[in-house]
């Protein structure tokens, strides 16, 4: 049984207990993270608790939790846990409000959950282990405020689900225009010529933090060439290779799309070059 922390105290998982009117509860109204950690060593700390921080600040909750403080939790976490893989998963609401009426309460505390859950091995650059993902691909639903780490998830929820009674591992998402957005839990890259496109952050994307890493880790390096902008799903369709970015998976390559093949429909050389890199660089995130 996980350890998990609520509100200032450590306490079994399944004694973690929140009011039916927390706001996160009634309204998804709060923000979520979720950090991987291998063996005690987180990736991307930091950028993920400045997205944390952004968001909170985004959807105005006052909570102001330093750095050190969250860091700390993690650490916590982490020695209760054993220091596995885990994913660390942080969870700050509005609060419980003593009514359920939409405006933001004024000076209630915020609701802070964190547990930890056990995680694969660390994805290895390795063609021959690495997962071929098969995928959907339907129109994107969600709202436009994809930006925000909201624990609201219905609009992803639906559209994975929609993928996964098909048989398929995601579901890629396009816009109105017939350009890629995301997908329902991971960003999505393709490759053309060796190149490495991801569409442009805006607020239909999550700004994930895998995505992150691994832009700036293919920058620094510059043997493989990389471009933010929009790519249309014409273009996914007729890449060579596409790729889905989480914390939970790293790199991960798409063989198959609404049952259309990617490429040769085999993990890339691209995708060996690029998970080698991130897996080199990551922990300095
Ligand atoms: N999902 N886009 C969406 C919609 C996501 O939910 C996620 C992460 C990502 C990738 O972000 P990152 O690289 O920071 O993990 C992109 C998490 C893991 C989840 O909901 O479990």
């Amino acid at each position: 049984m996980s350890i998990a922390y609520l509100n200032g105290s450590y306490l079994p998982l399944d004694q973690a207990k929140i009011s039916p009117m927390d706001r996160g509860f009634l309204f998804g109204d709060g923000i979520y993270e979720v950090i991987p950690s291998y063996n005690g060593k987180m990736v991307g700390f930091g950028p993920h608790i400045e997205r944390m921080k952004n968001g909170l600040a985004a959807i105005g909750v006052q909570f102001d939790w330093t750095t050190k403080q969250w860091a700390d939790l993690c650490q916590q976490l982490i020695e209760k846990n054993g220091s596995g893989n885990l994913g660390l998963y942080l969870h700050v609401t509005r609060g419980t409000d003593s009514k359920r009426f939409h405006a933001f309460p004024e000076n209630i505390p915020a609701t802070v959950f964190a547990y930890s859950f056990e995680i694969g091995p660390e994805p290895v650059a390795d063609k021959a282990l690495a997962k071929k993902y098969r995928v959907a691909a339907t129109r994107d639903l969600r709202w436009e405020r994809c930006h925000i780490k909201s624990i609201a998830l219905l609009g992803n929820v639906l559209h994975f689900q929609q993928g996964y009674e098909q048989g398929y591992d995601e579901t890629l998402l396009f816009n109105a225009d017939n350009q890629l957005t995301e997908a329902s839990a991971c960003n999505a890259f393709i490759v053309k010529n060796g190149t490495v496109i991801t569409p442009a952050l805006d607020n239909a994307k999550l700004p994930g933090i895998t995505r992150h890493i691994l832009l700036d880790i293919l920058r620094r390096d510059g043997s493989i060439p990389v471009e933010e902008r929009d790519v249309s799903m014409d273009e996914v369709y007729s890449a060579d290779e596409v790729w889905i970015t989480s914390s939970s998976k790293d790199i991960a390559a798409v063989v198959q799309i609404n049952g259309t093949t990617v490429g040769n429909g085999e993990v890339g050389d691209v995708w060996l070059a690029a998970q080698t890199l991130y897996s080199a660089g990551k922990f300095n995130y």
